[in-house]
Protein backbone atom coordinates (compact mmCIF):
# COMPACT_ATOMS: atom_id res chain seq x y z
CA UNK A 1 0.00 0.00 0.00
CA UNK A 2 2.87 2.45 0.96
CA UNK A 3 4.81 1.99 -2.24
CA UNK A 4 1.74 2.38 -4.35
CA UNK A 5 1.20 5.64 -2.77
CA UNK A 6 5.07 6.81 -3.07
CA UNK A 7 5.28 5.80 -6.24
CA UNK A 8 2.04 8.06 -7.00
CA UNK A 9 3.66 10.85 -5.40
CA UNK A 10 6.35 10.44 -7.78
CA UNK A 11 4.07 10.40 -10.69
CA UNK A 12 2.28 13.96 -9.44
CA UNK A 13 5.55 15.47 -8.98
CA UNK A 14 7.48 14.56 -12.41
CA UNK A 15 4.36 15.44 -14.32
CA UNK A 16 3.38 14.91 -17.93
CA UNK A 17 6.77 13.70 -19.40
CA UNK A 18 6.75 11.02 -16.46
CA UNK A 19 3.00 10.07 -17.58
CA UNK A 20 3.91 10.16 -21.80
CA UNK A 21 6.97 7.41 -20.81
CA UNK A 22 4.75 5.21 -18.67
CA UNK A 23 2.37 5.73 -20.76
CA UNK A 24 4.40 4.19 -24.04
CA UNK A 25 5.70 1.60 -21.82
CA UNK A 26 2.42 0.29 -20.93
CA UNK A 27 1.57 -0.08 -24.78
CA UNK A 28 5.23 -1.74 -25.40
CA UNK A 29 4.61 -4.43 -22.30
CA UNK A 30 0.91 -5.12 -22.11
CA UNK A 31 1.40 -8.19 -20.83
CA UNK A 32 3.74 -7.30 -17.63
CA UNK A 33 1.22 -4.56 -16.77
CA UNK A 34 -1.46 -7.42 -17.21
CA UNK A 35 -0.03 -9.81 -14.32
CA UNK A 36 -1.79 -10.43 -11.55
CA UNK A 37 -0.53 -9.44 -8.20
CA UNK A 38 0.68 -11.54 -5.57
CA UNK A 39 -2.38 -11.97 -3.07
CA UNK A 40 -1.64 -10.88 0.30
CA UNK A 41 -1.80 -13.29 3.15
CA UNK A 42 -1.67 -12.89 6.94
CA UNK A 43 -2.14 -15.46 9.45
CA UNK A 44 -4.81 -14.90 12.04
CA UNK A 45 -3.82 -16.93 15.16
CA UNK A 46 -1.10 -19.81 14.19
CA UNK A 47 1.14 -18.53 11.86
CA UNK A 48 1.68 -21.03 9.15
CA UNK A 49 -1.61 -22.78 10.15
CA UNK A 50 -4.57 -20.26 10.33
CA UNK A 51 -3.61 -18.40 6.77
CA UNK A 52 -6.44 -15.98 5.04
CA UNK A 53 -6.22 -14.47 2.02
CA UNK A 54 -7.34 -10.61 1.53
CA UNK A 55 -10.33 -10.17 -0.71
CA UNK A 56 -12.55 -7.72 -1.30
CA UNK A 57 -16.08 -8.23 0.15
CA UNK A 58 -16.92 -5.07 -1.66
CA UNK A 59 -15.22 -2.20 -3.37
CA UNK A 60 -12.91 -0.90 -0.91
CA UNK A 61 -13.78 -3.06 1.60
CA UNK A 62 -11.22 -5.38 2.47
CA UNK A 63 -12.24 -9.14 4.14
CA UNK A 64 -9.13 -8.57 6.71
CA UNK A 65 -6.09 -5.98 6.36
CA UNK A 66 -2.80 -7.07 7.45
CA UNK A 67 -0.22 -6.19 9.83
CA UNK A 68 2.93 -4.84 7.16
CA UNK A 69 5.10 -5.45 10.77
CA UNK A 70 4.22 -9.04 11.62
CA UNK A 71 1.91 -10.34 9.08
CA UNK A 72 -0.58 -10.96 11.40
CA UNK A 73 -4.46 -9.97 10.74
CA UNK A 74 -4.88 -7.07 12.53
CA UNK A 75 -9.29 -6.38 11.78
CA UNK A 76 -11.73 -7.82 9.57
CA UNK A 77 -13.96 -6.28 6.73
CA UNK A 78 -17.08 -9.28 8.32
CA UNK A 79 -15.84 -10.95 11.28
CA UNK A 80 -17.75 -14.14 10.28
CA UNK A 81 -16.45 -14.57 6.71
CA UNK A 82 -15.55 -18.21 6.06
CA UNK A 83 -17.45 -19.38 9.04
CA UNK A 84 -19.38 -22.34 10.00
CA UNK A 85 -22.21 -23.15 12.72
CA UNK A 86 -19.99 -24.59 16.08
CA UNK A 87 -21.97 -27.91 15.72
CA UNK A 88 -22.99 -29.48 19.39
CA UNK A 89 -20.99 -28.33 22.99
CA UNK A 90 -22.18 -29.98 26.01
CA UNK A 91 -23.29 -27.19 28.85
CA UNK A 92 -22.84 -24.54 25.93
CA UNK A 93 -27.19 -23.78 24.99
CA UNK A 94 -26.46 -20.76 22.66
CA UNK A 95 -29.07 -20.53 19.63
CA UNK A 96 -28.53 -21.87 16.59
CA UNK A 97 -26.19 -20.31 14.79
CA UNK A 98 -25.28 -17.51 16.73
CA UNK A 99 -21.50 -19.19 17.84
CA UNK A 100 -20.08 -19.62 14.64
CA UNK A 101 -16.14 -21.31 13.74
CA UNK A 102 -13.71 -21.20 10.95
CA UNK A 103 -13.37 -24.76 10.19
CA UNK A 104 -9.87 -26.58 10.70
CA UNK A 105 -10.34 -29.33 7.64
CA UNK A 106 -9.71 -26.97 4.76
CA UNK A 107 -6.45 -25.78 6.48
CA UNK A 108 -4.83 -29.38 6.89
CA UNK A 109 -3.40 -30.35 3.60
CA UNK A 110 -2.64 -34.22 4.55
CA UNK A 111 -6.48 -34.31 5.38
CA UNK A 112 -8.19 -35.40 2.11
CA UNK A 113 -5.74 -38.34 1.96
CA UNK A 114 -5.95 -39.69 5.83
CA UNK A 115 -8.79 -41.68 6.05
CA UNK A 116 -8.92 -42.52 2.48
CA UNK A 117 -4.81 -43.45 0.97
CA UNK A 118 -3.67 -44.31 4.31
CA UNK A 119 -4.87 -46.11 7.27
CA UNK A 120 -7.58 -47.95 6.20
CA UNK A 121 -6.64 -51.25 6.94
CA UNK A 122 -6.72 -52.44 3.61
CA UNK A 123 -6.11 -51.81 -0.28
CA UNK A 124 -2.82 -50.21 -2.08
CA UNK A 125 0.35 -50.46 -1.44
CA UNK A 126 0.64 -47.43 0.74
CA UNK A 127 -1.60 -48.63 3.41
CA UNK A 128 -0.47 -50.40 6.38
CA UNK A 129 -1.51 -54.11 6.53
CA UNK A 130 -3.12 -53.57 9.75
CA UNK A 131 -4.22 -50.51 12.28
CA UNK A 132 -2.31 -50.57 15.19
CA UNK A 133 -3.33 -52.79 18.10
CA UNK A 134 -2.90 -50.81 21.14
CA UNK A 135 -1.74 -46.86 21.83
CA UNK A 136 1.87 -47.92 22.43
CA UNK A 137 4.27 -44.94 20.95
CA UNK A 138 6.17 -46.51 17.69
CA UNK A 139 7.99 -44.18 15.25
CA UNK A 140 6.29 -43.74 12.11
CA UNK A 141 9.02 -42.17 9.63
CA UNK A 142 6.81 -41.53 7.38
CA UNK A 143 4.36 -39.32 9.34
CA UNK A 144 8.02 -37.48 10.90
CA UNK A 145 8.56 -36.71 7.44
CA UNK A 146 4.95 -35.21 6.23
CA UNK A 147 4.61 -33.37 9.51
CA UNK A 148 7.74 -32.45 11.23
CA UNK A 149 6.91 -31.43 14.50
CA UNK A 150 5.53 -35.28 15.19
CA UNK A 151 9.30 -36.50 14.52
CA UNK A 152 9.55 -35.34 18.49
CA UNK A 153 6.14 -34.81 19.66
CA UNK A 154 5.74 -32.38 22.47
CA UNK A 155 2.57 -32.48 23.74
CA UNK A 156 2.26 -34.35 27.10
CA UNK A 157 5.58 -34.96 28.24
CA UNK A 158 5.68 -38.28 26.85
CA UNK A 159 2.92 -39.33 28.56
CA UNK A 160 0.38 -39.03 25.51
CA UNK A 161 0.46 -40.13 21.70
CA UNK A 162 -1.15 -40.11 18.33
CA UNK A 163 -3.90 -42.17 19.26
CA UNK A 164 -4.98 -40.66 22.55
CA UNK A 165 -6.24 -37.88 20.06
CA UNK A 166 -6.71 -39.35 16.91
CA UNK A 167 -9.19 -42.35 15.99
CA UNK A 168 -8.18 -45.31 15.43
CA UNK A 169 -9.91 -46.61 12.38
CA UNK A 170 -11.11 -43.07 11.05
CA UNK A 171 -8.33 -41.30 10.75
CA UNK A 172 -10.14 -37.92 9.53
CA UNK A 173 -11.42 -37.57 12.81
CA UNK A 174 -10.44 -36.97 16.23
CA UNK A 175 -11.62 -39.05 18.88
CA UNK A 176 -13.09 -38.08 21.97
CA UNK A 177 -12.93 -40.21 25.63
CA UNK A 178 -15.84 -42.92 24.71
CA UNK A 179 -13.72 -43.57 21.40
CA UNK A 180 -16.26 -41.50 19.58
CA UNK A 181 -14.77 -39.77 16.28
CA UNK A 182 -14.91 -36.03 16.68
CA UNK A 183 -14.74 -33.55 13.96
CA UNK A 184 -11.36 -31.72 13.45
CA UNK A 185 -14.19 -28.39 13.45
CA UNK A 186 -14.69 -28.80 16.85
CA UNK A 187 -11.33 -29.86 18.51
CA UNK A 188 -12.60 -28.42 21.68
CA UNK A 189 -14.11 -31.74 22.20
CA UNK A 190 -11.20 -33.65 22.08
CA UNK A 191 -8.89 -30.79 24.00
CA UNK A 192 -11.46 -30.37 26.79
CA UNK A 193 -11.06 -34.35 27.52
CA UNK A 194 -7.50 -34.02 29.37
CA UNK A 195 -7.49 -29.81 29.84
CA UNK A 196 -11.19 -29.46 31.45
CA UNK A 197 -10.22 -26.10 33.11
CA UNK A 198 -9.40 -24.46 29.62
CA UNK A 199 -12.27 -25.42 27.92
CA UNK A 200 -14.67 -24.43 30.85
CA UNK A 201 -12.39 -21.14 30.20
CA UNK A 202 -13.26 -21.29 27.33
CA UNK A 203 -16.94 -21.93 27.20
CA UNK A 204 -16.72 -18.82 29.74
CA UNK A 205 -15.04 -16.63 27.01
CA UNK A 206 -11.59 -16.17 29.69
CA UNK A 207 -9.63 -17.92 27.74
CA UNK A 208 -9.44 -17.98 23.98
CA UNK A 209 -10.69 -15.34 21.56
CA UNK A 210 -14.07 -14.40 20.44
CA UNK A 211 -14.88 -11.12 17.45
CA UNK A 212 -18.15 -10.67 16.41
CA UNK A 213 -21.31 -8.59 17.68
CA UNK A 214 -20.35 -7.14 21.23
CA UNK A 215 -23.86 -7.44 22.97
CA UNK A 216 -23.66 -11.07 25.16
CA UNK A 217 -26.46 -12.64 23.40
CA UNK A 218 -25.14 -11.40 20.02
CA UNK A 219 -23.47 -13.76 17.12
CA UNK A 220 -20.23 -14.33 17.90
CA UNK A 221 -17.15 -16.02 16.03
CA UNK A 222 -15.07 -18.21 18.30
CA UNK A 223 -11.50 -19.04 18.24
CA UNK A 224 -11.13 -23.01 18.74
CA UNK A 225 -8.72 -24.63 20.44
CA UNK A 226 -5.97 -25.51 17.57
CA UNK A 227 -6.28 -22.57 15.96
CA UNK A 228 -3.87 -20.99 18.20
CA UNK A 229 -2.35 -23.92 19.86
CA UNK A 230 -0.26 -26.58 17.78
CA UNK A 231 -1.35 -30.23 19.01
CA UNK A 232 2.03 -31.51 18.18
CA UNK A 233 4.30 -28.79 19.68
CA UNK A 234 2.40 -27.17 22.99
CA UNK A 235 5.96 -26.88 24.44
CA UNK A 236 7.79 -24.89 22.23
CA UNK A 237 11.50 -25.64 22.12
CA UNK A 238 13.85 -24.16 25.12
CA UNK A 239 10.73 -22.54 26.27
CA UNK A 240 9.18 -25.63 27.07
CA UNK A 241 5.95 -24.54 27.11
CA UNK A 242 3.57 -22.26 24.95
CA UNK A 243 3.84 -20.63 21.87
CA UNK A 244 6.95 -19.81 19.72
CA UNK A 245 7.71 -16.17 20.30
CA UNK A 246 5.91 -13.35 18.09
CA UNK A 247 7.48 -10.24 16.95
CA UNK A 248 5.43 -7.69 18.79
CA UNK A 249 3.46 -4.97 16.61
CA UNK A 250 4.96 -1.14 17.03
CA UNK A 251 3.36 0.56 19.72
CA UNK A 252 0.29 2.44 18.63
CA UNK A 253 0.20 6.20 17.31
CA UNK A 254 -0.05 8.36 21.08
CA UNK A 255 -3.29 10.85 21.01
CA UNK A 256 -3.11 14.14 19.81
CA UNK A 257 -1.91 16.28 22.05
CA UNK A 258 0.20 13.86 24.19
CA UNK A 259 4.55 14.03 23.65
CA UNK A 260 4.80 11.20 25.17
CA UNK A 261 3.78 7.52 27.51
CA UNK A 262 6.23 8.53 30.11
CA UNK A 263 3.21 8.19 32.30
CA UNK A 264 2.50 4.10 31.70
CA UNK A 265 6.32 3.84 33.31
CA UNK A 266 5.26 5.23 36.66
CA UNK A 267 2.51 2.78 38.15
CA UNK A 268 -0.11 4.40 40.34
CA UNK A 269 -0.40 2.08 42.89
CA UNK A 270 3.09 1.14 44.36
CA UNK A 271 3.80 -2.64 44.56
C1 LIG B 1 -2.85 -33.79 21.59
C2 LIG B 1 -3.55 -34.45 20.54
C3 LIG B 1 -2.75 -34.96 19.36
C4 LIG B 1 -1.71 -35.84 19.38
C5 LIG B 1 -1.07 -36.51 20.58
C6 LIG B 1 -1.34 -36.04 18.00
N1 LIG B 1 -2.13 -35.30 17.18
FE1 LIG B 1 -2.03 -35.18 15.15
N2 LIG B 1 -3.42 -33.70 15.16
C7 LIG B 1 -4.16 -33.32 16.25
C8 LIG B 1 -5.08 -32.27 15.87
C9 LIG B 1 -6.06 -31.57 16.78
C10 LIG B 1 -4.84 -32.01 14.50
C11 LIG B 1 -5.47 -30.92 13.65
C12 LIG B 1 -4.56 -29.69 13.77
C13 LIG B 1 -5.11 -28.40 13.24
O1 LIG B 1 -6.32 -28.22 13.17
O2 LIG B 1 -4.28 -27.55 12.91
C14 LIG B 1 -3.82 -32.96 14.06
C15 LIG B 1 -3.35 -33.09 12.76
C16 LIG B 1 -2.58 -34.14 12.32
C17 LIG B 1 -2.25 -34.42 10.96
C18 LIG B 1 -2.70 -33.61 9.76
C19 LIG B 1 -1.70 -32.53 9.47
C20 LIG B 1 -2.02 -31.72 8.24
O3 LIG B 1 -1.41 -30.65 8.14
O4 LIG B 1 -2.83 -32.09 7.41
C21 LIG B 1 -1.47 -35.55 10.95
C22 LIG B 1 -0.88 -36.24 9.75
C23 LIG B 1 -1.29 -35.97 12.32
N3 LIG B 1 -1.97 -35.09 13.14
C24 LIG B 1 -0.58 -37.07 12.72
C25 LIG B 1 -0.25 -37.36 14.05
C26 LIG B 1 0.66 -38.42 14.46
C27 LIG B 1 1.33 -39.41 13.51
C28 LIG B 1 0.76 -38.35 15.83
C29 LIG B 1 1.61 -39.18 16.77
C30 LIG B 1 3.04 -39.14 16.54
C31 LIG B 1 -0.12 -37.26 16.26
N4 LIG B 1 -0.69 -36.70 15.16
C32 LIG B 1 -0.32 -36.89 17.57
C33 LIG B 1 -4.03 -33.80 17.53
C34 LIG B 1 -3.02 -34.63 17.98
C1 LIG C 1 -5.02 -37.35 26.19
C2 LIG C 1 -4.90 -36.16 26.98
C3 LIG C 1 -4.66 -34.86 26.26
C4 LIG C 1 -5.33 -34.33 25.17
C5 LIG C 1 -6.46 -34.96 24.39
C6 LIG C 1 -4.80 -33.00 24.97
N1 LIG C 1 -3.80 -32.75 25.88
FE1 LIG C 1 -2.77 -31.03 26.06
N2 LIG C 1 -1.59 -31.87 27.51
C7 LIG C 1 -1.78 -33.12 28.04
C8 LIG C 1 -0.76 -33.37 29.02
C9 LIG C 1 -0.62 -34.64 29.85
C10 LIG C 1 0.07 -32.21 29.04
C11 LIG C 1 1.34 -31.97 29.88
C12 LIG C 1 1.01 -31.28 31.13
C13 LIG C 1 2.27 -31.03 31.92
O1 LIG C 1 3.14 -31.89 31.99
O2 LIG C 1 2.40 -29.93 32.45
C14 LIG C 1 -0.49 -31.29 28.08
C15 LIG C 1 0.00 -30.03 27.82
C16 LIG C 1 -0.65 -29.07 27.03
C17 LIG C 1 -0.24 -27.71 26.89
C18 LIG C 1 1.01 -27.10 27.48
C19 LIG C 1 0.90 -26.75 28.90
C20 LIG C 1 2.28 -26.27 29.31
O3 LIG C 1 2.52 -25.09 29.26
O4 LIG C 1 3.10 -27.12 29.64
C21 LIG C 1 -1.11 -27.10 26.04
C22 LIG C 1 -1.08 -25.66 25.55
C23 LIG C 1 -2.07 -28.10 25.65
N3 LIG C 1 -1.76 -29.29 26.27
C24 LIG C 1 -3.11 -27.86 24.76
C25 LIG C 1 -3.92 -28.86 24.25
C26 LIG C 1 -4.81 -28.69 23.14
C27 LIG C 1 -5.04 -27.39 22.41
C28 LIG C 1 -5.40 -29.90 22.91
C29 LIG C 1 -6.37 -30.25 21.83
C30 LIG C 1 -5.87 -30.16 20.46
C31 LIG C 1 -4.87 -30.83 23.89
N4 LIG C 1 -3.97 -30.17 24.66
C32 LIG C 1 -5.25 -32.17 24.00
C33 LIG C 1 -2.80 -34.00 27.72
C34 LIG C 1 -3.68 -33.84 26.68
C1 LIG D 1 -6.95 -17.10 20.87
C2 LIG D 1 -5.94 -18.10 21.11
C3 LIG D 1 -6.25 -19.27 22.03
C4 LIG D 1 -7.29 -20.16 21.94
C5 LIG D 1 -8.49 -20.14 20.99
C6 LIG D 1 -7.05 -21.14 22.96
N1 LIG D 1 -5.89 -20.85 23.65
FE1 LIG D 1 -5.06 -21.97 25.10
N2 LIG D 1 -3.62 -20.54 25.42
C7 LIG D 1 -3.49 -19.40 24.66
C8 LIG D 1 -2.41 -18.60 25.21
C9 LIG D 1 -1.92 -17.26 24.66
C10 LIG D 1 -1.88 -19.32 26.32
C11 LIG D 1 -0.69 -18.96 27.21
C12 LIG D 1 0.51 -19.65 26.62
C13 LIG D 1 1.83 -19.33 27.28
O1 LIG D 1 1.88 -19.29 28.52
O2 LIG D 1 2.80 -19.15 26.56
C14 LIG D 1 -2.67 -20.54 26.41
C15 LIG D 1 -2.45 -21.55 27.34
C16 LIG D 1 -3.09 -22.80 27.34
C17 LIG D 1 -2.73 -23.92 28.15
C18 LIG D 1 -1.57 -23.97 29.12
C19 LIG D 1 -1.96 -23.25 30.36
C20 LIG D 1 -0.91 -23.21 31.41
O3 LIG D 1 -1.32 -23.27 32.57
O4 LIG D 1 0.28 -23.10 31.11
C21 LIG D 1 -3.60 -24.94 27.85
C22 LIG D 1 -3.62 -26.34 28.46
C23 LIG D 1 -4.51 -24.43 26.85
N3 LIG D 1 -4.17 -23.14 26.56
C24 LIG D 1 -5.54 -25.16 26.29
C25 LIG D 1 -6.50 -24.63 25.42
C26 LIG D 1 -7.71 -25.33 25.03
C27 LIG D 1 -8.10 -26.71 25.50
C28 LIG D 1 -8.39 -24.50 24.18
C29 LIG D 1 -9.74 -24.71 23.51
C30 LIG D 1 -10.85 -25.07 24.40
C31 LIG D 1 -7.58 -23.29 24.03
N4 LIG D 1 -6.45 -23.41 24.81
C32 LIG D 1 -7.90 -22.23 23.20
C33 LIG D 1 -4.23 -19.06 23.55
C34 LIG D 1 -5.39 -19.71 23.13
Amino acid sequence: MRKIAIASVILALCGGTFYVVSAAEKAAEPAKEAAPKAPIECFESRKGASEITQKELKPGWPNVKCSPTTGAALWYGDPFDGTVPMGKMPQLDIPEGKAVVKPRSEKLALMPLCGVSCHNGVGPKFTPPTLPKDKKPAPVPTMAAMVPDLANLQHGRGRIWCLDCHHTTQRNKLVDHYGDPVSFDQPQLLCGKCHGDKLRDWRDGIHGKRIGEFVSTGKKRWFTCTECHNPHNVQDGARNRGFVQLQPEPSPQLPRGMANADHEKLHPIPH
